[in-house]
């Protein structure tokens, strides 16, 4: 497993990353030793960047990785987020950057993991009423403190990354990229490139839609994320799934599984980018971290062009709901 620069500091980590949003079901049902047999495999596959969030299963997933770390805590480099909450009264999603809301939720995380620090600590949502140069000076104040190595944002404009540099150091951005969803190229991977920023692409296996076994909306339980995902219902899905055999019997072509090439795509359009599939599985993560040994070429990233190319998915990304709190650009 080769490794990429995730932090200004010159912290490295495995190119490969593993999300941890699973662990509290989000795609399907699974359970702690299901999760801790996955971080095992991890470790075994060299895989040594974990990324969750204090949202996650509302800090089940921060939980399980904190059950595991017990003698493991030095083997990995966390990331953790906060920033979306709910109003107390109505229970609405919103977002809250305001200092006290982050520190208490550093806070339970640091807590939940049985940490006293995170390597990288990323706003998941930008909050509407502050400025991201202020929220910048809360973020430094934790890395002066030490509870955070360094600083992330997600789902954030490039206009707002260079605003948020100007404070001080951002380490990373958080923004989804796979081969069905490109936006991050009309600015992001570049401005990330431009000052030195790791780009994390989150959903970089298109939630499960580069599988060799193309998922099936119809098992979908009501708790998965998917189950309303424009992406994911007809007739959206049935030309997308369609659409996905052309470049599923290209990698069996070279040899190779349709998710390991699809994060192999992701690896060769910048070295300063660390993809995080999320999986359950021990077996599902061998495949994603395969891609770290693909020999990417010039011919195979044009035939995947040709078979893939930008904006070919129907359907949005996310729901009406969903977008709210994201960052449009372009
Ligand atoms: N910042 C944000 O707002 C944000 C939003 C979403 C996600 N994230 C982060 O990004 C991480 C990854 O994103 P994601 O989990 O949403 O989407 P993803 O990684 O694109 O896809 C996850 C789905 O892919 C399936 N999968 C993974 N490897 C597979 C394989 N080898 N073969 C077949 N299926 C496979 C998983 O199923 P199995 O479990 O069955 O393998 C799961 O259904 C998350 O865990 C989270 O840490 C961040």
């Amino acid at each position: 497993m080769k490794q990429r620069q995730l932090l200004k500091d010159g912290t490295k980590v495995s190119e490969i990353g593993l999300g941890c949003l699973s662990f509290a079901g989000f795609y399907g049902p699974t359970s702690e030793a299901t999760s801790h047999a996955t971080l095992s495999a991890a470790l075994d596959l060299g895989i040594d960047f974990l990324d969750t969030a204090n949202v996650y299963g509302m800090g089940k997933s921060e939980a399980t990785i904190g059950s595991f770390l017990k003698g493991n805590a030095d083997k990995f480099t966390i990331a953790t987020k906060a920033g979306i909450g709910r109003d107390p009264n109505t229970g609405e999603r919103g977002f809250n950057n305001k200092p006290d809301y982050l520190r208490g939720e550093l806070e339970k995380s640091l807590k939940r993991l049985g940490l006293d620090h995170v390597s990288l600590y990323y706003i998941h949502r930008r909050d509407p009423d502050l400025e991201i140069e202020a929220v910048m000076e809360t973020l430094l104040a934790f890395k002066a403190e030490g509870k955070i190595g360094g600083i992330g944002f997600s789902e954030i404009s490039p206009a707002s990354l260079r605003r948020a540099a100007s404070v001080g150091p951002v380490d990373a951005v958080q923004s989804e990229y796979s081969l069905w969803t490109r936006t991050a190229d009309l600015g992001m991977v570049q401005t990330c490139a431009e000052l030195d920023v790791a780009f994390v692409p989150f959903s970089p296996v298109g939630r499960g839609i580069f599988g060799t076994k193309t998922p099936d909306p119809s098992q979908f339980e009501d708790t998965d994320f998917r189950k309303a995902n424009p992406r994911f219902v007809e007739p959206n899905f049935s030309y997308n799934a369609e659409k996905v055999k052309g470049f599923k019997a290209y990698a069996a072509d070279l040899g190779t599984k349709p998710i390991t090439l699809s994060l192999a795509w992701c690896l060769a359009r910048g070295d300063h980018l660390i993809p995080i599939p999320g999986t359950r599985s021990a077996d599902h993560l061998a495949e994603c971290a395969a891609a770290s040994d693909f020999q990417m070429t010039d011919a195979i990233m044009a035939e995947i062009e040709q078979t893939l190319p930008v904006g070919w998915a129907h359907g949005d990304r996310y729901t009406r709901t969903q977008w709210h709190g994201v960052e449009n650009f372009c």
